[in-house]
């Protein structure tokens, strides 16, 4: 699953007192294409009151935080660019402006109708089978077969292989524009465990094009290091670019996080992913993982709703080669 390791970011900002202008990053990517997993937002901490239609509300739902449109005041609902409403959350402050790489947009409160009519609108259409299939179809058009002649070309020899520590920037990078774990947590694991000298714990693979750039990245860690009640290692964060999809780039990242594990003596190693993510359940299957137990399922949807995860997950399991 792409998470954002329980960070308490949200008692953080709780703290924070009104008036306050905040930078943040793991406010979520449902105001995609408008915010994405790895960019940060301003946050200038405020109440209720003084939110109006159109703003972009920090909300903290449960554990997690989310930067959504306000559509209505009375009482405040928020809703991602293409979804009805969320449930109810507490609302923190207001986004002032979001930060993409060096790239800075202001929100002003100017832009609250046009922002306000926009989520309307797409909410709308996305309520729709019709366009949200229409949407679908397009975009795996796009990554589809036709174009992977002209992405192999543009990206040339692709390397797979485990990460080292001189790849942190790297790492830190694709990061940025493509996942919700922060840096923090990436440098710590990376410098301290998946490439630790003298025997690694865990293991994280990355995926790069032949100008040197990330383009796909996996790891495999406990989920005790990001502070849930689970056993064993699991893949986690498993992102490839879009650029580079349907390369069988997620199929040799696995690869390397098997071998990895093997190394390690590990028996068996775990993964888990959103229910509906069809192409990432099929990703796993095609590497020889199996559904988990409905046990061991329902501990890890307990696990992650505990800490604010809302949508259901399914485990998958793999013996490692030479344990079965
Ligand atoms: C899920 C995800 C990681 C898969 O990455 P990927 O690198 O495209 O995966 P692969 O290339 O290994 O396999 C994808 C498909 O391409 C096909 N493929 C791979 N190489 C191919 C080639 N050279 N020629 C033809 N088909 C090929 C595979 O058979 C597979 O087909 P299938 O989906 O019908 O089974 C990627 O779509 C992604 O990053 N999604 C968003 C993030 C996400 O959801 N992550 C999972 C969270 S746990």
């Amino acid at each position: 699953m792409v998470g954002t390791p329980p960070v308490d970011l949200a008692a953080f900002v709780e703290a924070s007192p009104p008036g306050r202008r905040l930078w943040l990053r793991g406010a979520g990517r449902s105001l995609y294409p408008l915010l994405r997993s790895g960019d940060s937002v301003q946050v200038l901490r405020c109440g209720p009151e003084a939110l109006s239609r159109g703003d972009v509300a920090l909300v903290r739902v449960g554990r997690r935080l989310i930067a959504h449109v306000v559509v209505s005041t009375g009482p405040l609902v928020t809703a991602s660019l293409l979804g009805k409403g969320d449930p109810a959350g507490v609302p923190l402050g207001r986004v002032t402006a979001l930060r993409r790489g060096w790239w800075i947009l202001p929100l002003p409160r100017l832009t609250r109708s046009s922002l306000f009519l926009g989520q309307r609108l797409a909410s709308t259409l996305w309520s729709r089978p019709l366009a949200r299939g229409v949407a679908r179809r397009l975009r795996d058009f796009a990554f589809s077969g036709w174009s992977r002649p002209m992405r192999t070309r543009w990206l040339g020899r692709l390397e797979v292989r485990l990460l080292r520590a001189e790849d942190l920037d790297a790492l830190l990078v694709f990061a940025g524009e493509r996942l919700l774990v922060s840096s923090a947590f990436l440098r710590r694991q990376l410098l301290g465990r998946w490439a630790r000298e003298g025997g690694a714990m865990g293991a994280a693979a990355g995926a790069f094009d032949a100008a040197g750039r990330m383009c796909g990245f996996a790891f495999l860690d406990s989920y005790r290091e990001e502070g849930l009640a689970l056993d064993g290692l699991w893949v986690r964060s498993l992102v490839v670019a879009p650029r580079a999809r349907r390369m069988g780039v997620a199929h040799r990242l696995l690869g390397c996080l098997l071998e990895a594990a093997r190394k390690q003596g590990e028996r068996r190693i775990y993964a888990d992913v959103d229910e509906d993510n069809v192409t990432s359940v099929r990703t796993f299957r095609r590497r020889g993982f199996r559904f988990a137990s409905p046990e061991l399922i329902r501990r890890v949807n307990a696990e992650w709703d505990a800490s604010g995860g809302s949508k259901p997950l399914v485990a998958l399991e793999r013996i490692v080669d030479g344990h079965e």
